[in-house]
């Protein structure tokens, strides 16, 4: 029992999850030495990578975390209605502001993020995304650091949730069609 009844397979596991946000922090270190690096992460699904991407990120920064939603409670599909739910605690004016997502999907949820940032004023603006799902893009959004390119299938595990649960589990698995309209326990 347990998150393995509801995976139809493993698609990401554990090592190399691993190894590729070690990479992002490589890349992320030498692209801000020197600047005012903001990680703001994006709630709940974000969690779990900003917090291991941050332990391999070796430039000074700071984090803050910003609640969006953007799927009903038991939707398997984005409904493009973006609502925000907490903001920010700090002035992002003069940071470098790196956004730490979990996946995008029609890229609704980035775009109404980029938006809302972009007119405070922050130094730059740029976007980290463990998960691209690009099939199912509608949004025209760029991301700056991408961890994987994924096929449209629902995904959990690594902070994604399904039905709030499984947030926990150390890989990203993908959910078995067959509670696509079930809830899961
Ligand atoms: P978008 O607005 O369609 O790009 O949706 C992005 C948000 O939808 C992400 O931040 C996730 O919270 C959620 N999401 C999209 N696809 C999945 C998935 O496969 N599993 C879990 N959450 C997902
Ligand atoms: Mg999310």
């Amino acid at each position: 029992m347990g998150w393995q009844q509801y995976a139809s397979k493993i698609l990401i596991d554990e090592q190399t999850l691993q190894k590729r946000v070690a990479e992002l922090g490589a890349e992320i270190s030498r692209d801000y030495a020197g600047k005012n690096l903001l990680l703001v992460c994006v709630l709940k699904g974000g969690v779990v990578f900003l917090t291991d991407l941050m332990r391999q990120i070796t430039v000074p920064h700071r984090i803050d975390f910003m609640a969006i939603s953007s799927y009903g409670t038991g939707a398997r599909e984005s409904t493009g209605v973006v609502r925000i739910l907490m903001d920010l605690s700090s002035d992002i004016q003069g940071q470098d502001v790196l956004i730490v997502e979990d996946i995008i999907d029609t890229g609704h949820t980035l775009e109404y993020i980029l938006r809302l940032l972009r007119a405070r004023g922050p130094a730059s603006l740029k976007v980290c995304c463990l998960l691209d799902k690009s099939e199912r893009r509608q949004a025209n959004i760029e991301v700056d650091y991408l961890g994987f390119s994924i096929p449209d299938e629902f995904v959990f595990g690594y902070g994604l949730d399904v039905d709030e649960l499984y947030r926990e589990v150390p890989v990203i698995a993908v959910l078995d069609p067959r509670y696509y309209d079930q809830t899961v326990s």
